[in-house]
């Protein structure tokens, strides 16, 4: 008889075992929620395309994140869907427009407990559903985008955002924005630049939850999926221009730009679990395809295996609240 020599499972025999070897942890502190508020309605619309999930009031988005910083969750993320858009985007830098309404209530109700960040991208503000204001020939026009993204950093930082999340993939957004808010004085706002945010299917629930005004798509402006160095390249840039972080988007279909992103720069690197991958995950669930706890679970450890420092994912609370017990 001739034993092996080496015994991998010896390392999994038991719970105990497997538990005091595990390499990865999740944690509360790194998840991330992201929030949807909406302006002028009276009660909270759930997004059809994510089970569990809906455009909030003002009153359940502070429901939903003391509930999300009771459980440990580190921060919220907040996305604004106004009653009225335009070319521009106005409603995005207005200080009475949603999104900066609500980052100040938030501030006050659970600044205390866990970060408020909010997006900054137009998409959600502008008529045509775009990033960006267009040239005449419809194309997104970067430069003069800059300078609405900045009033925009501004109007979130004035309103108490601690950190901004940079999703619109315009270049050079990371350097206008951060010369912008310290001009006026914010150097503490920290920068979260959605650096290697690709195009693609996964953002379909997405636009249900902002009522997306989109026609057309992103391609111009978001990269291209079959680019892999592309991305490491865009977070090289951002980190350049000043980035404290930098995220990969989206999450488990792009780990491998995430591992090369983890080992190319210093700052701390994020992943973004986007609705499409939600969405999946719970249409499975409820056909009772895959055990979903576990399942969700798996992923968020997938984020951690890749070198993820914290992960945006709509499962955050839920999440946060299975670690704590120890489940
Ligand atoms: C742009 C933005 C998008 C998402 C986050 N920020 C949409 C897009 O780029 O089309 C998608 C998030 C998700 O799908 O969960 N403001």
């Amino acid at each position: 008889m001739v034993f092996p020599t080496h015994r991998p499972r010896r390392l999994r025999q038991s719970a105990p075992v497997r538990r005091l070897m595990a390499e990865n942890h999740i944690v509360p502190s790194q998840l991330v929620l992201p929030l949807f508020v909406r302006e002028g309605i009276q009660d909270p619309q759930p997004i059809s395309s994510m089970p569990g999930q809906s455009q909030h009031t003002l009153d359940s988005l502070r429901r939903v994140a003391v509930e999300a910083a009771e459980a440990g969750v580190g921060g919220v993320m907040l996305f604004g869907v106004p009653a009225v858009r335009d070319a521009v985007g106005s409603g995005a830098d207005d200080p009475e427009g949603i999104l900066n309404v609500a980052t100040e209530a938030l501030q006050r109700e659970v600044g205390d407990a866990l970060v408020v960040q909010t997006d900054l991208c137009l998409d959600e503000f502008t008529d045509h559903g775009h990033c960006g204001v267009l040239r005449e020939d419809g194309a997104v026009d970067n430069d003069a985008t800059l300078e609405r993204y900045v009033s925009m950093g501004i109007a979130q930082a004035r309103a108490g955002s601690q950190l901004l999340g940079l999703s619109g993939m315009m270049d050079g957004q990371v350097a206008a924005i951060r010369s912008g808010l310290d001009a006026e004085g914010f150097t503490d706002t920290i920068i979260m630049a959605y650096s290697a945010k690709y195009a693609g299917a996964f953002y379909g629930p997405f636009r249900e939850a902002v009522d997306s005004q989109l026609k057309g798509d992103r391609r111009t402006y978001q990269m291209d999926p079959p680019n892999a160095r592309e991305g490491v390249r865009e977070a090289l840039l951002d980190v350049e221009e000043g980035a404290d972080i930098v995220m990969v988007k989206p999450g488990l279909p792009y780990l491998d730009v995430l591992a090369e992103v983890r080992s190319a720069v210093d700052v701390p690197v994020w992943a973004y679990q986007v609705s499409g991958e939600y969405s999946m995950v719970e249409a499975a669930a409820e056909r009772g395809w895959i055990d979903r706890r576990a399942t969700i679970l798996d992923s968020l450890t997938a984020f951690n295996r890749a070198g993820a420092d914290a992960v945006l994912t709509y499962w955050a609370t839920e999440a946060a609240g299975w670690i704590r017990e120890g489940l």
